[in-house]
C-alpha cells in the first residue's frame, strides 16, 4: 500500500558527505523548526546556511511559514543545526521523504534531535501560548501502517522493531522543567502528549473530542515521523509543542481553527521559546563532552 523506502544508504550518505565537505560545523544538536518558529535559527551565531533547493537529495518545503533552510551555527558555544522548514505528510510527500533530514544529522554525528511544533490545545488545563514538553505521543497514522520504518530495515541506521516506551528523553524533560522554572516560565510550562493526524484539514469536533478520550493533550501534523526515525538510529529526543489554538470541543462554539492564528501565536511567543531552548544546550551534555 505504501511505497518502500526510497532512499539507499549510499544517497544518505552522499547528502551527509556534501554537507560536511561545504561547512566546518560539526554539529551535535540539531533543531527542527515548527510553523512560525523559524525565529529559533535565527539566534546561531557564525551561520552557514544552506537552501534546501542547492542540498543533494533533499526535498522542498512548501508550506507558508516555513523557510527551507537548513542553518549551521553556534548556539551558547555548541554547534547546532537547525531546520528553518519541515516536511509534512499533507504536502503529499511519501513518509520517507518527510524523514529524510533526520538519518542525515545522525550521519553528520548528530547525538540530540529537538523537534518543536505548533499544535492545537485537547486539553481544558491548556491555553493558547503554552508551551508543552513533550512526555509521549500518539502515531494515527501509524496505526493505518504509515510509519517511516515501514519496509526494508537497514541495521546501519537501527534495529527492525524499536523501543517507543522512551521516546521523549527524561532527563532532558526534567532539565527543561528546571530551565523553565529559573526562567520564570512556569505559568505557561506544560507537559502531555501529542497526536499527530495527517491534516491538512484541521480536526472535526468529533475528532478532537475523540482525542481527548484516547489521551491527547495536544493535536498537530508533524513531528512524530522525525521522532521514530531519530530513535531508530539511535539520537536523544526533546520535543515542544507550541499551543497556538485551542481545539474546537463544543458544538455552541464559535471559534474556528486557521492557519493565521498558528503563526500569530508562534510569532508572540517566538522570543520566549528561543530563550528556553538556548538555555537547555547550554546546559545539554554529550557522549564526549565537545559540543
Ligand atoms: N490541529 C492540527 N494541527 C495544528 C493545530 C490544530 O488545531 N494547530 C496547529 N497545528
Amino acid at each position: 500500500m505504501f511505497p518502500e523506502q526510497g532512499y539507499t544508504y549510499e544517497e544518505y550518505k552522499e547528502t551527509a558527505d556534501w554537507l560536511l565537505a561545504n561547512t566546518q560545523h560539526r554539529p551535535l544538536i540539531a533543531i527542527i523548526c515548527g510553523s512560525g518558529l523559524g525565529g529559533l535559527a535565527e539566534i546561531l551565531k557564525d551561520q552557514k546556511v544552506f537552501s534546501y533547493s542547492d542540498i543533494p537529495n533533499f526535498p522542498q518545503s512548501t508550506v507558508h511559514g516555513h523557510a527551507g533552510r537548513l542553518v549551521f551555527g553556534n548556539l551558547n558555544g555548541k554547534s547546532c543545526v537547525c531546520m528553518q522548514g519541515r516536511f509534512h505528510l499533507y504536502e503529499g510527500y511519501p513518509i520517507w521523504k518527510v524523514t529524510f533530514p533526520i538519518r542525515i544529522f545522525q550521519l553528520l554525528g548528530v547525538e540530540t534531535v529537538i523537534v518543536t511544533n505548533a499544535a492545537g490545545g485537547l486539553s481544558e488545563d491548556y491555553k493558547v501560548g503554552d508551551v508543552m514538553l513533550i512526555k509521549d505521543h500518539i502515531n494515527m497514522p501509524g496505526f493505518a501502517g504509515n510509519n517511516p520504518l515501514v519496509g526494508p530495515n537497514d541495521e546501519r541506521f537501527g534495529v527492525r522493531f524499536p523501543c517507543m516506551s522512551d521516546a521523549y528523553d527524561r532527563g532532558l524533560r526534567k532539565l527543561a522543567k528546571t530551565v523553565a522554572r529559573e526562567l520564570g516560565f512556569s505559568d505557561f510550562l506544560k507537559e502531555g502528549v501529542y497526536c499527530v493526524l495527517g491534516g491538512p484539514s484541521f480536526e472535526t469536533i468529533a475528532e478532537c473530542r475523540m482525542l481527548r478520550k484516547l489521551g491527547a493533550d495536544a493535536v498537530g501534523m508533524s513531528t512524530v515521523h522525525e521522532v521514530l526515525v531519530a530513535r531508530h538510529c539511535g539520537m536523544r529526543v526533546f520535543g515542544l509543542s507550541l499551543i497556538t489554538n485551542k481545539a474546537v470541543m463544543d458544538y455552541d462554539s464559535e471559534s474556528k481553527a486557521n492557519h493565521e492564528e498558528v503563526l500569530q501565536t508562534g510569532r508572540e511567543r517566538a522570543s520566549h521559546l528561543e530563550r528556553m531552548i538556548s538555555s537547555l544546550i547550554e546546559r545539554l551534555e554529550h557522549n564526549n563532552n565537545v559540543c
